[in-house]
């Protein structure tokens, strides 16, 4: 497996990639791979001829009070499990390598970044978009990966790949969850084995709350049933779970593909999570 340092190194690798007319699957990352993030290197290798990952914690997307400092860093056991499923290069950029001193440029998308995660993390979806276009330029690949798990991210690249004309398509892949139904997230490290217990039963109580909503009935009166049982469950706090239009995460249409959404606290961990309703 390739690993390239800095902008340079991968430009120089991606040209001749390209120049032996390979095709580029790329798969962003902040590192600390679990199984969610294999497999969307798994779902790249399906269609591309190559699998390029980034692995950068982007400053840029934590407020100051959040947990950039301690944000799970395993660069080595990353790499070897990239090089284990057959990956074929990563780019480990530093924070001067993508932000110098004087980088003063930032990627704003409206609409559907400004509710749920837009308004419970406010600086959080500029620096996606931020980093994300200046990965997408940098790698230039043919197809980019990103999971279901940030349901809310997904629209947002896709709507900034789409307004920015980027040449490449957006793929997104279904969630990975535990044998439990616990959405695979770097995040779940830090959570203690009673607060394991505890995130297990998130999928449930959204999973009820998207059956009970497909059955009809009033959505303020299940939403804020769902969020009185993960109180219950055990989270500290629910900053939001609903029912929204999957493509707008608006209050849904009538007719519209609907999801569920959710964001809930276990002590100093935010936990998210969402599926099809
Ligand atoms: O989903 C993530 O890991 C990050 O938000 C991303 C897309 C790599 C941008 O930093």
């Amino acid at each position: 497996m390739q690993i390239f340092k800095t902008p340079a190194a991968l430009r120089a690798g991606i040209s001749a990639l390209r120049q032996s007319g390979k095709t580029i699957g790329f798969v962003p990352t902040m590192g600390a791979l679990h199984q969610g993030h294999v497999e969307l290197g798994l779902a790249a290798q399906k269609s591309c001829d190559v699998v390029v990952y980034s692995i950068f914690v982007n400053p840029l997307q934590f407020a100051p009070h959040e947990d950039f400092g301690r944000y799970p860093r395993t660069i080595e056991a990353d790499t070897a499990k990239l090089e284990a499923a057959g990956m074929s290069a990563v780019y480990l950029p530093g924070v001067e390598d993508m932000y110098p001193s004087d980088f003063l440029t930032k990627v704003h998308v409206d609409g559907v970044s400004a509710p749920l995660e837009g308004e419970f993390r406010p600086q959080f979806f500029d620096g996606v978009a931020t980093v994300v276009t200046k990965l997408l330029l940098q790698v230039l690949p043919d197809k980019a990966f990103f999971g279901e798990k940030d349901y809310q991210q997904l629209q947002v690249v896709a709507r900034l790949s789409k307004d920015l004309n980027l040449p490449l398509e957006i793929i997104g892949v279904p969630t990975v969850r535990d044998e439990y139904g616990l959405a695979l997230s770097s995040r779940n490290a830090y959570l203690s084995h009673e607060q394991l217990g505890i995130a297990r039963q998130f999928n449930v109580i959204l999973r009820n709350l998207a059956e009970a909503a497909r059955k009809g009935g009033d959505l303020a009166a299940l939403e804020a049933d769902a969020s009185k049982r993960l109180v219950a469950a055990g989270f500290d706090r629910v900053d939001y779970c609903t029912v929204r239009d999957a493509a707008t995460l608006q209050a849904p249409q009538d007719e519209a593909a609907r999801r569920v959404l959710a964001a809930a606290w276990l002590g100093q961990t935010r936990l998210i999570d969402n599926m099809a309703a």
